[in-house]
């Protein structure tokens, strides 16, 4: 009684708090910031724009308001207990922000960003998000570390698989999904959080992949290509963005005036706050362009950084201050900017987490549902010669490989608060999708790791699962035997391979694309058994596999597909879904190929390969799978485009560029299946003041269809997203024809043209 009549007024106070925190307005918490400017030291100040890990020592100096913010504090419990030292002991009671990594979900863990962008389903993709910002906040996170919108070339570039791969078009619609998805409408709801875009900026164009490298690119690859996402995150009213590791032609990112102030501040009029990446200010030091943190806390700071993270080198702004190296009007600005988020964010009227919804918001049916949607919605169908795919329900099944029961891998990277024993392993869903009786199991190889270390950011592993199939007994070293013995006694062969998750994410990068290990001996001595044998790659970026079409038929990239995996897994191979995943980067032949992306200009001599060879001579130049790629249970006709111009009507000097562009073509099911095909729209100006990208993207539509089925599918594009930056980098769009291609991959479709006048 007393327990339920407490809660009531808790939800009814809760309530009350949501309703004031959305009706303050812009205005009020201006007035509110600058009150609190106005009373603070500049040892407060400075605290303000620090962030610390919770030890001993950063405890006691939250209690004496010198931290702004924590990170890796996680439960509700942890965080309370944190911010009541800063709300009970500090001057001034500045609520701390606490933050932490959520890349692909909280504790229900989807697949790896590179996967799900893949789905090209942004409602689904806000979906997961909202999910992942529910089990945050109950966890007493209410600061999102994501998302993660660099655009990335370089499948060697481990941290590839953390965004949305090669295109800046889609990698901007992503972008926006996910800051939606995290904060809301109103990130002052006890269920919402900050989020927070990163890493800014050009950090997926290291040299050689090689991870926080050197970054050297023009003003129109930057603007063109790195940029857009971030601008789009902003235009979603994304809080927070945190700078690069990296320079960008010879300017650290935590040091770069041009991209922090004079474009992020003056251009998008971005008025949130930037931290800093990890221990990225002290760096400068070893970047060489600071000599002490002293230099580096000023050189970041007047760049534009407002908020350090964990090195504490911003705890010498009051020195900076008193020498009269920094104006505090500086300082105050930055202070300004954390406060203002931390007001939109409710942090005074709720500092602290209801304990009651970590049993309540995580890890609840609904929410793995969402996991194994898009799980499913991820996965890319790359091979399905002889429609070996789906599977039959009713033959025996050799699940094989190091990846099958494999439960910490199934997450992926930077799986938040995910523990691999919620994971379901491609064999326990297998199993329980045709029952065990129907499965035979063999490990066949283990994965080891690289001589020069595995890699950040993996889970704990956990025990392989106990799903009572025949095969290989636990604790006994993994055998090929196993594996030619459980395929020769089944009617076909799954072999799971890939990469350890592990061996993905930061500090991941890799020189070779190779299966590691005995991979390909395994594949070798099952594939010589003669029975049908398909491939479910899972990887956290396109692996080195074009020996693989010529030896098996059927291949499915499953990415790291997150907590659900093995279900989603089955639900795909035995047809319950049709795959409609489609490659968010192109898939390489080989690492001397790379970068190869499909959005580059043409050369000179684009048309004559045999005389004038553009590409190698050992070697096409194409990628083995375009970006855009994926195939069906089903086959999708195209036909019938038709684009036109549509002027806009009344003309003023700010309607410039204010006409739109109408594409319609109509998409049929030719198959006997349901299934969903993503519709792609592209673009390319035959003739502009600079080269132009043989294609790109600006549209996209999921259109499910049934057998038989047609849908005339349309797309309006704004005539101002069709332009380009002249040689003076002016934003134009230059009249005259386009091509215009509606299709299911970057390199086919049905082509038309339009005239812009
Ligand atoms: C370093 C990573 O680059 C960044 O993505 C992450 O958010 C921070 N560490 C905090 O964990």
């Amino acid at each position: 009684m007393f327990r339920s009549r407490r809660l009531h007024l808790i939800v009814v106070l809760l309530a009350a708090s949501v309703a004031a925190a959305q009706s303050m307005s812009d205005q009020e918490i201006e007035s509110k910031v600058n009150a609190l400017v106005e009373k603070m030291t500049i040892e407060e100040k400075a605290g303000q724009l620090t962030q610390l890990p919770l030890t001993p020592q950063s405890l006691e100096l939250a209690r004496q308001g010198r931290v702004g913010s924590f990170l890796g504090v996680l439960g509700a419990k942890q965080v309370n207990d944190t911010q009541r030292a800063v709300m009970e002991h500090s001057r001034l009671k500045v609520p701390a922000l606490f933050g932490y990594d959520v890349i692909h979900g909280y504790r229900t863990v989807f697949p790896v960003p590179l996967a799900s962008a893949g789905s090209f389903d942004m409602a689904l993709l806000e979906q997961a998000e909202r999910v992942a910002a529910k089990e945050a906040s109950a966890s007493g996170v209410k600061w999102v570390f994501a998302p993660m919108v660099d655009i990335a070339r370089d499948p060697r570039w481990g941290r590839i698989v953390e965004g949305a791969g090669e295109d800046p078009y889609l990698g901007s619609q992503v972008a926006a999904a996910k800051v939606r998805g995290f904060q809301g409408k109103n990130m002052a709801d006890p269920d919402r959080v900050v989020a927070c875009a990163k890493h800014y900026v050009a950090y997926g164009a290291v040299e050689g992949g090689r991870d926080y490298n050197t970054v050297d690119i023009s003003e129109r690859l930057l603007r063109e290509v790195y940029l857009p996402p971030f601008h789009d995150a902003v235009n979603a009213g994304v809080g927070t963005l945190m700078s690069a590791f990296n320079d960008l032609n010879g300017i650290p990112g935590v040091a770069n005036h041009h991209t922090l102030t004079d474009i992020l501040r003056n251009e998008w009029n971005f008025r949130g706050f930037v931290v800093s990446d990890w221990g990225a200010v002290h760096e400068l030091l070893a970047h060489g362009t600071a000599a002490d943190d002293t230099q580096a806390a000023l050189e970041a700071l007047t760049a534009g950084v407002d908020m350090d993270m964990v090195d504490g080198a911003y705890q010498d702004i009051p020195e900076l201050v008193k020498s009269g190296k920094l104006p505090v009007s500086v300082v105050d600005e930055a202070v300004r900017r954390v406060l203002r988020v931390k007001f939109k964010a409710g942090l005074w009227d709720h500092p602290y987490s209801d304990p009651a919804r970590e049993a309540t918001d995580i890890l609840t049916p609904e929410n793995l549902e969402t996991a194994r949607k898009l799980a499913q919605e991820s996965m890319v169908l790359l091979e399905n010669k002889g429609d070996l795919l789906p599977l039959k329900k009713n033959e025996t099944v050799a699940v094989i490989g190091p990846l099958a029961d494999d439960k910490a891998s199934q997450l992926g990277p930077w799986a938040g608060d995910g523990q691999a024993k919620d994971a379901v392993t491609p064999l326990e869903g297998i199993a329980a999708k045709i029952g065990k009786e129907h499965v035979l199991y063999a490990k066949g190889v283990d994965i080891p790791p690289f001589e020069h270390g595995v890699g950040a950011g993996v889970v704990s592993p956990a025990p392989p699962s106990a799903t009572g199939v025949a095969g290989q007994e636990s604790g006994r070293p993994a055998n090929i035997d196993d594996a030619v013995k459980a395929a020769s006694r089944a009617d076909v062969a799954v072999l799971f391979v890939g990469e350890l998750a592990g061996m993905t994410g930061e500090a991941s990068s890799r020189a070779t694309l190779d299966l590691p290990g005995e991979q390909r001996k395994l594949i070798d001595a099952v594939v010589a058994t003669g029975k049908p044998v398909m491939l479910v790659l899972e990887s956290g970026r396109p692996l080195d596999i074009s020996w693989a079409p010529a030896e098996v038929p059927a291949i499915l990239q499953a990415w790291f597909p997150g907590v659900q995996a093995g279900n989603a897994l089955a639900d795909v191979l035995f047809g319950d879904v049709s795959p409609s995943g489609r490659l968010a980067v192109s898939w390489p032949r080989s690492v001397g190929q790379i970068p190869v992306y499909y959005n580059h200009n043409n050369t000179g001599r684009p048309t004559s390969p045999d005389r004038w060879h553009t590409g190698y001579v050992d070697m096409s130049k194409e990628p083995l799978y375009p970006f855009g790629y994926g195939l069906s249970y089903t086959k999708f006709t195209y036909r019938n485009l038709k684009a036109e111009f549509i002027p806009r009507t009344i003309a003023t000097a700010e309607a410039n560029h204010q006409g739109t562009v109408r594409v319609t073509a109509e998409i049929g099911n030719s198959g006997h299946r349901e299934a969903t095909e993503v519709v792609q729209l592209y673009v390319h100006d035959q003739v502009a003041p600079t080269s132009r990208p043989i294609r790109e993207l600006k549209g996209f539509e999921r259109v499910t269809l049934g057998p038989g089925e047609t849908k005339t599918v349309s797309f309006s594009v704004n005539e101002n997203d069709l332009g380009s930056y002249d040689p003076e980098m002016r934003w134009i769009v230059p009249s005259g024809t386009y091509d215009v291609w509606v299709a299911p991959d970057s390199v086919s479709g049905i082509h038309g043209t339009f005239a812009v006048p």
